[in-house]
């Protein structure tokens, strides 16, 4: 795997990749790499010739201060394991590389950044979409890869590329989950050995919600799982909501694509979790 922490050297490689047809595959990361961001990287090399993974803690997706702090950042272990995968190429850049000092600018990307997660995390979304926009700018990939588990995040980089007409097809890969349920990621490792068996209500009372789904009884649904969730010790929802799959307001009757979606901290990590009810 080759490693670039410069984007003018990146995009020279690439840039001799492209004219000779290579079609490019990219998995935007921040690190901390688990079987989620691996399957990612799999389904890539299934549907593209070169694949690139970046690594970067964005600061401005942060906005407590103190996360940021403590997000992981184990980068040995990191490009080993993409070396293992045999992913083509790394972007490591560190900030400076990719924001001017004090730059200030945000793309509107309408209602959805401001549901759920973007209520619950002010301007956080703004930050994905800033550095998204310059990554894709960067790597110009035919092809981007994320997972489900940020569906959101999903949606709003979908209207981004919508509204902005960029030459990308976006592809959402299914959730990675352990053994019990839990879905992948890399807070998974603040929590502790109590924290992990309770946060298992998350995955149990989505899969639930899945099993149960009738389209008339969505609010004695959503009351349930609240309560559920409310009644494990160490965990405090922030939201559990069953929404329309494309605009994440709350489903109706007639709502076609419907998906289950929770925040929750547990011990003292925030988790989300998801779960696509109706397609
Ligand atoms: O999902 C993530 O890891 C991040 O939000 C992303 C897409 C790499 C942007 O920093």
């Amino acid at each position: 795997m080759k490693n670039f922490t410069k984007k003018a050297q990146l995009q020279q490689h690439l840039q001799s990749l492209r004219a000779g047809g290579a079609v490019i595959g990219f998995v935007p990361t921040m690190g901390a790499l688990h079987a989620g961001h691996l399957s990612l990287i799999e389904q890539a090399q299934q549907q593209c010739d070169i694949v690139v993974c970046s690594i970067f803690v964005n600061p401005t997706q942060f906005n407590d201060p103190k996360d940021l702090e403590i997000y992981p950042r184990p980068i040995q272990d990191d490009i080993a394991k993409l070396t293992q995968a045999g992913c083509d190429l790394l972007f490591n850049p560190d900030v400076a590389e990719m924001y001017a000092d004090n730059e200030k600018w945000h793309l509107d990307i309408g209602e959805l950044e401001a549901l759920l997660e973007g209520k619950f995390r002010p301007g956080h979304y703004q930050g994905v979409t800033q550095v998204v926009f310059k990554l894709f700018d960067i790597v110009k990939p035919d092809v981007a890869f994320f997972g489900q588990k940020d569906y959101q995040q999903v949606l709003v980089i979908t209207q981004m590329v919508k509204l902005l007409n960029m030459p990308v097809k976006l592809v959402m890969c299914p959730i990675e989950r352990e053994a019990d349920g839990l879905a992948m990621s890399s807070r998974n490792i603040h929590l502790t050995a109590d924290d992990r068996q309770h946060a298992l209500i998350l995955s149990k009372t989505l899969n639930n919600v899945k099993t149960k789904f009738d389209r008339n009884h969505i609010e004695q649904l959503v009351q349930n799982a609240r309560a559920a969730i409310n009644a494990e010790p160490g965990v405090t929802l922030g939201y559990f909501e069953i929404a329309d799959g494309n605009t994440l307001r709350p489903a109706g009757n007639n709502t076609k694509k419907v998906v289950a979606l929770v925040a929750a901290t547990v011990g003292k990590t925030r988790l989300i979790d998801n779960v696509i009810v109706r397609d």
